[in-house]
């Protein structure tokens, strides 16, 4: 039984999928796995205080909604590596492209972000009382502002026009296959596949902390909590998101 997508709520327009699904959520329980999908927002949530800028129909725009009442609180980060896992599983899987994870949680593409994935969780007491998680894929967008340098697209990048809806219900196969594995505690696996999967593991990366101190160091791992470990000239530091910068 599939439990993402058991139902979908297909929009034309919105101000962001985000705030429609938690609006949804105030107002009444919807099933679990219920996805808000658009083709065009308004008034697109990205991470901190930025705006998610996206084309009209040409990507994917979504927000799926969630219960995972069985995550303490201190595991939430899990919920940011199933749905990443997913997503460049699926590219690997359907275009034959080698994504990595740029931690936290954006997808890049031979250096170019090409999505974003922006979670809000409701806590009760320790457990995660519902999960409202968007993702923001680029897939046929081929123009991107002046302001935006990095930014791609999966179409950009294998040089093809592809079919969004295809793509689509191949990453709600693997988003329930990873939520099951979650749901199972599955989380040693998932968490080393993350770190696998981070976009400078294994090498030595330019570091900035948040208060301008600089140095080189390497991916150690990532904590439950989803903080980055790195290892400074064999020290072990932790930094959370925000209080690091890599220079790549
Ligand atoms: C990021 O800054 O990288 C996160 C971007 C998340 C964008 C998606 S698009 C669908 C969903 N609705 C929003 O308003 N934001 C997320």
């Amino acid at each position: 039984m599939y439990i993402i997508g058991s139902k979908i709520i297909n929009l034309d327009k919105i101000n962001s999928t985000n705030d429609f699904a938690s609006t949804l959520l105030s107002k009444d329980k919807q099933p679990e796995g219920t996805i808000v999908l658009t083709e065009y927002q308004t008034n697109g949530k990205g991470q901190g205080s930025n705006i998610w800028y996206s084309s009209k129909g040409e990507n994917i725009l979504m927000s799926l909604i969630l219960y995972p009442e069985f995550l303490d609180v201190s595991k939430q980060f899990y919920l940011s590596e199933m749905v990443t896992l997913s997503i460049i599983k699926m590219i690997e899987e359907n275009l034959n492209l080698e994504c990595k994870i740029k931690w936290p949680n954006d997808i890049f593409l031979n250096n170019k972000k090409i999505g974003g994935v922006l979670i809000k969780n409701s806590i009760k007491g320790q457990k995660i009382k519902n999960s409202v998680i968007g993702i923001g894929l680029n897939v046929n967008q081929k123009k991107f502002s002046k302001e935006l340098p990095n930014a791609g697209s999966l179409a950009i990048e294998s040089g093809k026009e592809l079919d969004k809806q295809e793509l689509f219900y191949a990453l709600l196969k693997n988003l329930d296959e990873y939520y099951i594995r979650l749901k199972n505690k599955g989380f040693d696996k998932i968490k080393q596949e993350f770190v696998l999967k981070l976009l400078g593991y294994n090498s030595v990366l330019k570091c900035q902390s948040k208060d301008g101190e600089r140095f080189n160091a390497k991916i150690e791992t990532v904590k439950e909590t989803g903080e980055i470990v790195l290892n400074v000239n064999n020290e072990l530091r932790s930094f959370m998101h925000g209080q690091i910068r890599f220079i790549i």
